[in-house]
């Protein structure tokens, strides 16, 4: 992942290797054509039917983002059948013809016979690199993130793709905004496909009206055409496609799924104890404080403002006593003032953008004058890292993490709000490129330099840590490092409906780590506003309040009494949560999986799911509809057919179809899937830190079979160990009225066994059981030896609440019912 060796690159290759499991040596890919006017056509095969094509000039050197596809994502020879001038590339069942009919190249991907998407590209070296695009065997078309849109993308619309600090922005709007994933699913119930279009440069998707066949017009500003087509058939295999391309999540260490606490700004030590101290008083759980901007001296990263931070290893220390950690933000602009290390390094090294004559870019950010470091290149990117560093860092260590924001990069006097294109970037071969030619891949490429830097941190002798890093502006890749945020939205109720749309698309792009500001950025947030919105957090993988700085403090506790325990609860829940949650970025981290999931991507049989984007699954066994509509009273959920849905709070039963529900202030929408198990943590602690010992309620939720099943993944949460094997993974089945705790047998690699839990299960819940329970009974192994003890048990209706049978969540157990 990184180009220089050594412990980092070693660890980080440990980490891909997991997610694919054979390397074969990489090949050439297969030089398909060279047309008229020069443009070579080459074809790539990858594992799993994917087959990239790319058309670039054979003559002049074109600009391709380096680092982006994993290495291990290993190429295939390509057999290439010539016929006239039509050539088919066969991966398995997959193929693609490539037609040569100057002036055009057309393209057709196929798996198992069936047409999946036809193309076409220009032939001529002097055409842009433009792509047509049809998709007949799909119904919608989904991608193209970020946007504040709906779920779906909508015909007759133009969504644009320029990494872009948007001001207030629009919702249901294809304006670009921060980040950018080139990438198209196309899905019917029959079949879905995906094409992700790797070109970094300024890009417009024409969609087509919607009464054709999914269509679309690509339009990057420059480079080269270069296409990678995803055969599914599924949405959840698509993701997983995408994923071995690009890599899948960064493994978050376990406390970033609590809860964060930011403002722009906690304004000094005494401020930030205060709040921390306040989360303790309410009895809120939260695990990160964020210091914004203003914690600088003057807006120059890696420094603290001598009068508000005097010793931030006071603040980092009170924080850490109670397992809390800090998040720091450090913007890729560097303050042009003479003394500042960073700025007198970059300057003297070279480290820099260029502007159009060769000089050092220089902008407008927060600190005023500026310049940006070149982090298109290795070298940069090492010397940037070294700011993390414990003998750099004035107060640094592994209990402060980071937020980059304004890595579009955001320049308040460049064009479009970001760098002129004719700003120059240097790579690692020495070849210059224009800041038109990458610019959406800038801040991929400035988050890699972030994460090497945090990891390596320690030094040599320590053991490295995850790394928690929040970024604004991503491309594809940046997800293995970061979590991401929607940037700065407002506070209204619009705002907040719009937010679950927004992250299902990034979910479903291989951005399974995002959030966005809890309460919204901009204004000040009314109290029901408020409350929706952490309810609705408690949901989202990434789960941070933020505001700006003119509005009215908000911690949770800042609204009238009486929201107080509402609030709390919505903690408590995503607390109670996080195991759960935990596990399933596992999965996601080692098979491509993605976290918040719309029901179309998860019941694709049922296309008449296809619109629903207010209503999803968080992880495989939870739906969810936040609440988003101001003095709500009822909601109806589109519950998918064909599964039984148990509502969390009262386990009552709900087969498919609409479900009416009444809502007061205090509900939140939550079904548990039947046939899933969902282990959970029900103490209401100050942390997950704080609730690292406590025991588990496990949840059965039965199908109409009457069985159900789950796991719980649990790893130290803080070091790369867990790739070598040190992890705890259980399974939990239900069949026969029977639920078995047994070890998970499939995990590459296997558990190496040094890692231990010693948690304790209190309590299990099971929700349809059709008999009438008489008796409850435990078995668990000692030396060899079966031990039979009957447990305390309530059944009400179809739910059995089982007490304390007090095993270890990690050992291997039976507990059996016996009906009267
Ligand atoms: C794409 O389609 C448009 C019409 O919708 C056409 O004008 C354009 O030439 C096409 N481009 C390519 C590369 O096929
Ligand atoms: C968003 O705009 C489209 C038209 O472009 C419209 O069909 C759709 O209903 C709007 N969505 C919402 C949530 O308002």
């Amino acid at each position: 992942m990184f180009s220089t060796a050594g412990r980092c690159g070693a660890l980080l290759a440990v980490v891909a290797l997991m997610l694919v499991a054979t390397v074969t040596p990489v090949a050439l890919g297969t030089r398909v054509t060279t047309t008229k006017s020069g443009m070579g056509v080459d074809g790539f095969a990858y594992p799993k039917g994917i087959i990239r094509l790319t058309v670039k000039s054979t003559e002049k050197w074109q600009y391709q983002p380096d680092g982006i596809i994993l290495p291990a994502a290993s190429e295939l020879q390509v057999e290439a059948a010539k016929e006239g001038n039509k050539w088919t590339l066969h991966n398995g069942d997959c193929a693609l013809t490539v037609t040569s009919a100057s002036p055009q190249l057309s393209f057709q991907f196929s798996c198992q016979g069936k047409p999946l998407v036809k193309a076409t590209a220009s032939d001529n070296v002097e055409a842009l690199p433009e792509v047509n695009f049809t998709f007949p065997a799909a119904r919608t078309m989904y991608g193209l993130a970020e946007h504040a849109a709906d779920l779906p993308l909508r015909g007759d619309a133009v969504y644009e793709m320029y990494n872009t600090d948007a001001f207030q922005y629009p919702i249901n709007s294809t304006k670009a905004l921060y980040g950018a994933i080139p990438f198209i699913m196309a899905y019917s119930a029959a079949a879905t496909s995906g094409v992700l279009f790797l070109n970094p440069s300024e890009t417009s998707v024409r969609i087509n009206s919607e009464d054709a066949a999914p269509s679309c017009r690509w339009q990057p500003e420059v480079g080269v055409v270069d296409l990678f087509f995803l055969p599914g058939p599924t949405p959840a295999k698509v993701q997983r496609q995408h994923a071995s391309l690009t890599g899948a999540t960064v493994m978050p260490p376990y406390f970033s799924l609590g809860y964060h606490q930011c403002r722009w700004n906690y304004m000094n030590t005494k401020d930030c104890l205060s709040v921390d101290e306040g989360f303790d008083q309410h009895n809120m759980p939260y695990d990160v404080l964020w210091l914004d901007i203003e914690h600088t001296d003057k807006k120059k990263y890696f420094t603290w403002d001598k009068y508000t931070f005097p010793d931030p290893k006071v603040l980092t220390t009170a924080l850490a006593s109670k397992g809390r950690k800090l998040v720091t933000v450090k913007d890729p602009h560097v303050k042009r003032e003479g003394g500042f290390a960073m700025h007198e390094e970059a300057s003297k090294g070279g480290y820099y953008v260029k502007d159009a004559n060769g000089n050092d870019y220089e902008g407008e950010c927060w600190p005023g004058r500026s310049s940006w470091p070149d982090f298109l290149n290795t070298r940069t990117r090492n010397w940037y890292a070294e700011f993390f560093h414990d003998d750099r860092y004035p107060g640094g260590g592994r209990d402060i993490h980071t937020w980059v924001d304004m890595n579009e990069p955001s320049i308040f006097n460049g064009d479009k709000g970001t760098m002129f294109k004719n700003a120059m970037h240097t790579l690692d071969d020495g070849h210059t490129v224009s800041h038109g030619t990458i610019h959406n891949a800038y801040s991929f490429y400035s988050i890699q330099a972030v994460y090497k830097g945090m990891v390596e941190a320690g030094g040599a002798k320590a053991t490295p840590e995850r790394p928690f890093i929040l970024t604004r502006s991503f491309f594809p890749g940046s997800q293995r490092y970061a979590a991401m945020w929607t940037g700065d939205n407002m506070a209204r109720w619009d705002h907040l409906e719009n937010s679950v749309p927004e992250l299902l698309s990034l979910s479903i792009s291989n951005f399974p780590f995002c959030g966005c500001d809890v309460g919204g950025f901009f204004f000040d947030t009314e109290e029901e506003l408020f409350v929706r919105w952490m309810q609705a957090g408690a949901f989202m993988p990434f789960f941070r309040g933020h505001a700006h700085l003119d509005t009215k403090r908000r911690e949770p506790w800042s609204y009238s009494p009486a929201s107080q325990p509402i609030i709390r609860n919505a903690l408590a829940l995503r607390y109670a949560l996080i195991p759960y949650l935990y596990t399933n970025f596992y999965h996601a981290h080692t098979k491509g999986n993605t976290i918040m999931r719309p029901l179309f991507f998860e019941f694709p049989e049922q296309e008449k799911l296809r619109e629903v984007q207010n209503t999803y699954l968080f992880g495989r066994a939870i739906l969810v509809q936040p609440v988003a509509q101001k003095g709500a009273t009822e909601v109806t959920v589109p519950l998918p057919a064909g599964t039984l849905w148990y509502n969390y709070f009262t386990g009552e039963m709900a087969t498919g179809g609409t479900y009416t529900m009444p809502v007061d202030l205090n509900t939140i929408p939550m079904f548990l899937r039947g046939g899933h198990v969902v282990p959970m943590k029900l103490r209401l602690r100050r942390s997950t830190y704080a609730a690292r010992l406590d025991p588990f309620t496990l949840f059965v939720a039965l199908n109409a079979q009457g069985n159900s099943y789950g796991d719980l993944y649990c790893d130290d949460g803080t070091t790369f160990e867990y790739a070598k094997g040190s992890f705890v993974h259980r399974t939990f089945s239900f069949s026969e009225s029977t639920l078995t705790s047994s070890s998970f047998t499939t995990d590459t690699p296997a558990s190496n066994g040094v890692f231990a839990v010693a948690n304790a299960v209190e309590r299990v819940v099971v929700y349809g059981y059709s008999g009438k329970v008489s008796k409850v009974v435990l078995t668990t192994a000692h030396n060899a030896i079966d031990m039979a003890t009957e447990l305390d048990f309530e059944q009400v209706g179809a739910t059995v609440i089982v007490r304390q049978p007090k095993v270890l969540v990690a050992a291997d157990w039976f507990i059996a019912f016996e009906n009267e």
